[in-house]
């Protein structure tokens, strides 16, 4: 069995494949079909003349999404997707299909959510979750590499790890339990018996909100190191994303491309030391009082009005200018197709900038409004990250907004020694960690303010009683990550199977 990922090491040599066909046409005794396996994609030609009428006739019942198998030849052809195309000497149904309902029209993203089970066929969605598997694998690969222990955390637990508010409450013979947040608790004990660890497994919490990027369900990958401060925590996760994204630009480049990823744009983020920025300073950033580079958060975004403005009046010109030409009414119908798609994309450009410009007006003023203790909104991290155009880790926050379990900075005790890394491009946190702290009176003081129930926590604080030491973690949402490399907008492309507010089936 051959499949189209290996044919290049199989030029001009017969090859029997079997997928499904995306679309055909037919012109002048010859079927083009867009064929794929799962691996890929490949032109596969039938001429008359070459298979007989008979095996021709059936190339034309093809229709969308039939499954087939496909014998042929091999050829190299540098102008075809993926380099190759196959001339055709026998085909073979094995199921036709009737009525596909995921066609070549725009359908609206609620149809194609209804239809996921059929969607994960399309390109773009084969492209992220091609990017997706190549993320997990490289992610596995940086932690095997560097000593640390795969452990898994259950899934059933008493205890809230990240507040009580997102809990999935459940139950567990007769008792409530509750869907983990987070396997961060557990983390900490497997990483006192095995020095560095990470889970990698599934979490929950219940966000009654939709939002392009909470999910109900999503994967988390959560290193515990012993003898590790804060600052070493920082130094792993930026080697840790630096790697992962590196693997993916070199692992993906066919997918990146469907997916009209700017892969320059990744390429400088390995190059590039991470900004760190204190919570205090982000404030100050945000707030247009302190300049990065020579400006404000503020000139900054009135600057990329102005530019956005510029380009929208551009995009209406070309607009124009298309529209003029059709016009004319001698003109050849094939032309005049070309034009008019031309004159589609742009207006669907249009509609992106005019929605970009939009927003820029409202973050300005959640800009300046920002106030010292409170948490950073999805606009506030779209800000922030501007300024640099790059990830950027931001630490020391006030501890009334961080979880019970963080590590108390010494010198100021309202701080806590925290680090969230916001994505840039408007993607949002994609990590949150710390120093944890080891003070058994101070932590239990924490659970208490936190009105979290002490007696499911008594485990957690033998970890302090027993050979306690100074210890960090952190927490990489995998979606958000996925969301962020593939340039996906809304996070429910970025896993197989969404769950979340709304949405259980299918
Ligand atoms: O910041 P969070 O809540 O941190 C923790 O859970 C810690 N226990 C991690 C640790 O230190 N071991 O979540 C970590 C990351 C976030 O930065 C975000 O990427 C992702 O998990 N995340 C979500 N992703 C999708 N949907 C949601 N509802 C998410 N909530 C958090
Ligand atoms: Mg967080």
């Amino acid at each position: 069995m051959y499949y189209i990922s290996d044919l290049h090491s199989h030029i001009d040599q017969e090859v029997s494949l079997k997928g499904w066909v995306i679309n055909s046409r037919s012109s002048k005794g010859i079927e083009f079909i867009v064929f794929r396996d799962g691996t890929g994609f490949l032109q596969c030609i039938v001429d008359e003349n070459n298979v007989g009428s008979e095996v021709y006739e059936l190339s034309k019942t093809l229709s969308q999404e039939s499954s087939v198998e496909i014998t042929g030849k091999v050829i190299k052809d540098e102008r075809q997707i993926g380099g190759l195309e196959l001339h055709v000497n026998n085909l073979k149904i094995i199921n036709l299909t009737n009525n596909y309902p995921i066609t070549n029209k725009s359908h609206g993203v609620q149809f194609l959510m209804d239809n996921r089970h059929l969607w994960l066929r399309s390109k773009r969605q084969w492209a992220i979750m091609r990017v997706r598997n190549s993320i997990i694998y490289a992610i596995h690969n940086f932690f095997q590499n560097e000593g640390f222990m795969q452990m898994d955390a259950p899934l059933f637990t008493g205890n809230a790890a990240e507040g009580s508010t997102t809990l999935f409450e459940t139950e567990f013979y007769d008792r409530p339990a509750y869907l983990s947040q987070s396997g961060q608790l557990y983390g900490e004990a497997m990483a006192m018996a095995m020095g560095k660890i990470y889970t990698f497994g599934p979490t929950f919490r219940a966000e009654k909100s939709k939002t392009r990027r909470h999910l109900s369900e999503f994967w988390m990958i959560e290193p515990e190191m012993a003898f590790y401060d804060n600052e070493m925590n920082m130094n792993l996760i930026e080697r840790f994303i630096k790697s992962v994204v590196s693997e993916v630009i070199t692992r993906c480049s066919s997918e990146l491309e469907v997916l009209e990823r700017d892969v320059q744009f990744l390429q400088k983020v390995v190059e590039t030391d991470f900004p760190r920025i204190s919570y205090d300073d982000a404030v100050k950033v945000l707030n247009g009082v302190k300049e990065i580079n020579g400006i404000t958060s503020i000139d900054l975004l009135n600057k990329d009005l102005k530019a956005i403005t510029e380009q929208i009046e551009q995009v209406n010109n070309d607009i124009v200018e298309r529209e003029e030409i059709l016009s004319d009414e001698t003109l050849k119908q094939k032309k005049r197709n070309f034009i008019q798609n031309k004159i589609d994309i742009l207006k669907n450009d249009l509609i992106d900038l005019q929605e970009k410009a939009s927003h820029i007006p409202e973050w300005i003023k959640s800009a300046q409004n920002f106030k010292y203790g409170e948490d950073f909104g999805g606009s506030d991290e779209t800000v922030l990250t501007r300024m640099f155009s790059l990830p950027i880790m931001v630490y020391n926050w006030p501890k009334d907004i961080k979880a019970f379990y963080m590590k108390r900075d010494d010198e100021n005790p309202d701080l806590v020694k925290g680090v969230d890394v916001l994505a840039p491009e408007g993607f949002g946190e994609i990590v949150g960690g710390s120093e944890r702290e080891t003070d058994y009176d101070i932590l239990l003081g924490r659970i208490r303010e936190h009105k979290l129930p002490e007696d499911v926590f008594k485990w957690y604080l033998d970890l302090r009683d027993y050979g306690s030491v100074p210890h960090s973690g952190f927490g990489l949402g995998l979606e958000r990550f996925v969301s962020w490399i593939t340039n996906t907008k809304h996070i429910r492309e970025t896993i197989p199977f969404p769950r979340m507010y709304g949405r259980l089936e299918p």
